[in-house]
């Protein structure tokens, strides 16, 4: 069964802030064959494997347009993924609109980190050690790609880390926001990757909030689960409490500032980082990552220094 679609063109054009509204292109059609094997579960519905000209692709789709216009979170993703084409970022190769509703459709990737590790070893191998060093340096690579043009992801987390042929991959850019200092009035972050002062309520994102999630990602690959577990706010910072050392209200004030505002006390925390000491250089990379004090998070430059060469 082959589908129509109205297409507006893969990578390369506009950068975001251009006229949101316009085709970035002109149109072009484009025939897409669905292969029927869901590759995903997305906010919107399931991404789908489909063969454009022989060759598979990851289609997602977003809601039709509605009255108040194209959706934000398709306008948002096709932009930056337009201006961030590089091996890190999935590649874009089309986007478009079939019966009204916006899709984009990507390079295939094999498969998302989350997945990756629920196939490990249980046992900390060589070969696991291996796995978690490459692709923590690969993240690296890809957060330090994304600070060098200014943006933020503000959702990494290993379902948004696809693999490709071993090459680590960011994807799901629709929270991405230039790295601008602007407040935010809402947190983002999924839950367990949410950095602490957002748990409290100060949801300014910067390049520390990045490299936070990138210790949760680490540890979760040294757990083989999610490594801050919760449903709740309250949850997740009962979980890290449990899990590396809060500072006192001396040495911490404006965390402690905050957790008072929301009516909670902040523990102590554990007198020690939680990640297997087996995980070597990157259990100490995941303790700096994981830092309350923001301004103690280092830079993944200095993080790929500490995790040494593969
Ligand atoms: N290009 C792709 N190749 C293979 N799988 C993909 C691709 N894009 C997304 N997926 C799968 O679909 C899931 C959801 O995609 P994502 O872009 O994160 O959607 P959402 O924005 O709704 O979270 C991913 O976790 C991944 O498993
Ligand atoms: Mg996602």
């Amino acid at each position: 069964m082959a589908a129509l679609g109205f297409c507006l063109g893969g990578g390369g054009g506009p950068e975001p802030g251009a006229d949101q509204a316009q085709a970035p292109e002109g149109p072009m059609l484009a025939s897409f064959t669905p292969l029927g094997r869901p590759l995903g579960e997305g906010r919107f519905g399931q991404i789908l494997e489909v063969s454009l000209a022989g060759e598979a692709f990851a289609l997602k789709r977003f809601p039709p347009a509605g009255e108040d216009g194209i959706s934000s979170e398709f306008l948002v993703e096709l932009l930056w993924l337009r201006r961030l084409a590089a091996p890190c970022v999935v590649r874009l190769a089309q986007a478009g609109f079939f019966r009204g509703a916006p899709f984009l459709l990507l390079e295939e990737c094999g498969r998302n980190l989350r997945q990756e590790i629920g196939e490990w070893d249980r046992a900390d191998t060589p070969a696991v050690l291996a796995r978690a060093r490459d692709f923590a340096r690969q993240l690296l690579g890809a957060i330090g790609f994304l600070r060098s043009r200014g943006v933020l992801h503000r959702d990494i987390k290993p379902d948004n880390i696809l693999l490709r042929g071993g090459v680590l991959k960011l994807c799901d850019f629709g929270l991405a926001t230039p790295d601008d200092g602007r407040r935010h009035e809402s947190p983002s972050y999924t839950l367990p990757y949410r950095p602490i002062e957002q748990l409290l309520g100060d949801y300014r994102a910067d390049a520390s909030s990045e490299i936070w999630a990138f210790g949760c990602v680490v540890g979760e690959m040294a757990a083989r689960g999610v490594f801050f577990a919760g449903l709740t706010e309250a949850e997740v910072l009962a979980s890290i409490s449990a899990a590396i050392p809060i500072p006192n209200a001396r040495a911490w004030p404006e965390g402690h500032d905050l957790a008072r505002r929301r009516g909670w006390a902040l523990p102590h925390g554990a007198p020690k980082p939680a990640v297997s000491c087996t995980f070597g250089s990157l259990a100490r990379a995941a303790e700096l990552a994981l830092r309350c004090r923001r301004q103690e998070r280092p830079s993944p430059e200095a993080l790929l220094e500490v995790i040494g060469p593969n």
